[in-house]
């Protein structure tokens, strides 16, 4: 088990040069899912090398797809001989991801065997929306105790209403929906920009999707006929861009967030300027300094366009350095306060209401300690802490940071962190 060994900053130095914000997590993982609709090849471009992403690859590798690296960040995907229809346990409960894959490889083998998938632990994370859905479109559904079996001869296309906007569901049912017999309509969905992306590159490669990006879509199937070739272009993460604004509010000086796409990050850049942070914003790119003083602002998740869940924990650092009193609510998930208890040893001012609300007071002094990394996020969050904080910090367990930011630690010391990895 790695850690991140991390010498605070305190406030005497800050942080200056260039990140470059990688391709997206959210959005490579689904493409990834997608290659299995596709009857010669998937490319790939612009994929981070995190964990999920190699973790993905090894599930697909399990299942008879063939994973080429092609050079620099292009990867091939090809599928010979078939695939099978049931999931490496191991590594499906090591992804929420792999639940994704669900939805492609139904439509194509009709049947899937997979276990309920894992991903960070951040609450009750249930697929009732996926399993309804699929038994809207024809499918049998048997659950035996932490695995289910899904067979479908033929996928018929359905009107289905989500009773809540999940991501991964819209993204699953609907890379189902692209091999149904007949029209689906898929409402109340989810509306991240990955999904109209995905959406995007499956129309680019015969697919007829349209509505992705708002809350109804509707597919053509084509009636069990595969796509035959596409191109994936990696766009640029969001929460990745967002942690880094977060980092260069509270530590930046000068400090330019490049290729990252900024009309994606309204409602946290909205938020972050309402602190007092100074931002030059471009066309793809962030210019950041910190200011003197940060002053406290209430923040509340919401589905995109609003305030992303997986900013809430690295914001919620800053607001410990923000002037006032701060109202986080976290509506999406019900356990992703849980690390706010660590950044109190730290030093910071906390008042945990209940599992979805706290108040944070600041501004406080952090002081470094030993930490595990709980989750993606809330590893990023500590991280960010670790480095405001006076003192040395410890990080464990971080290959929950691994999961979604590639090579922070380098990345980091290049603009002036001391970061290390034992
Ligand atoms: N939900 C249900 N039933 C379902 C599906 C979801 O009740 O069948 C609930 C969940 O429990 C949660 C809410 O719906 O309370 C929203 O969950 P959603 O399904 O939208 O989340 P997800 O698809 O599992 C994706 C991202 C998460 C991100 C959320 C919300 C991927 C692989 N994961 O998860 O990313 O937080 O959407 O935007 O796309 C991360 O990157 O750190 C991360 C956790």
């Amino acid at each position: 088990m790695n850690s991140f060994l991390i010498k605070g900053l305190g406030k005497k130095k800050k942080l200056e040069g260039t990140l470059r914000v990688n391709g997206a997590k959210n959005a490579v993982l689904k493409a990834q899912a997608a290659s299995v609709l596709f009857k010669e090849e998937v490319v790939l471009k612009n994929v981070p090398f995190i964990e999920d992403f190699l973790q993905m690859n090894c599930l697909l590798g399990s299942l008879g797809v063939e994973v080429f690296h092609e050079e620099g960040r292009t990867f091939r995907y090809k599928i010979s001989s078939g695939i099978k229809p049931e999931m490496d346990l191991k590594i499906a409960t090591l992804l929420r991801s792999s639940v994704v894959l669900t939805g492609p490889i139904l439509a194509r083998e009709g049947r899937v065997f997979f276990p309920h998938p894992g991903g960070c632990v951040i609450g009750k994370r249930p697929i009732d929306v996926f399993l309804d859905s699929f038994k809207e479109m024809g499918a049998g559904v048997i659950e035996e105790t932490n695995f289910y079996r899904i067979e479908a001869k033929k996928l018929k296309g359905a009107d289905i209403f989500f009773k809540l906007p999940s991501v991964t569901a819209t993204e699953t049912l609907m890379m189902a929906a692209v091999l149904a017999y007949g029209k689906t309509i898929l409402r109340n969905v989810a509306c991240e920009p990955e999904i109209a992306v995905l959406a995007n590159f499956l129309n680019a490669s015969g697919a007829d999707i349209k509505g992705a990006g708002t809350n109804t879509i509707e597919i053509n199937g084509r009636s069990g006929k595969l796509l035959e070739k596409g191109v994936f272009e990696t766009p640029p993460d969001r929460v990745e861009a967002g942690s880094f604004a977060v980092i260069a509010s509270i530590l930046g000086k000068n400090l330019r967030i490049s290729d990252c796409d900024p009309s994606h990050m309204r409602a946290e850049l909205s938020a972050l300027k309402e602190t007092g942070v100074d931002i030059k914003i471009g066309k793809d790119y962030l210019l950041i300094s910190a200011p003197k003083r940060l002053t406290a602002v209430d923040i509340k998740t919401h589905e995109y366009p609003g305030f992303s869940t997986d900013m809430q924990a690295p914001f919620s650092v800053l607001l410990t350095q923000a002037e006032g009193k701060s109202m986080v609510f976290e509506t999406v998930f019900d356990g992703r306060l849980n690390y706010l208890n660590d950044l109190e040893r730290m030093g910071a001012k906390i008042i945990i209401c209940d599992p979805h609300r706290a108040i944070i007071e600041g501004p406080t002094k952090l002081r470094g300690r030993k930490m595990e990394s709980p989750d993606l996020r809330a590893g990023l969050a500590f991280l960010t802490a670790a480095l405001a904080a006076e003192g040395e910090s410890e990080i464990s367990n971080i290959y929950n940071i691994d999961r979604g930011y590639e090579k922070i630690e380098e990345r980091l010391s290049n603009i002036g962190a001391t970061i290390k990895r034992i």
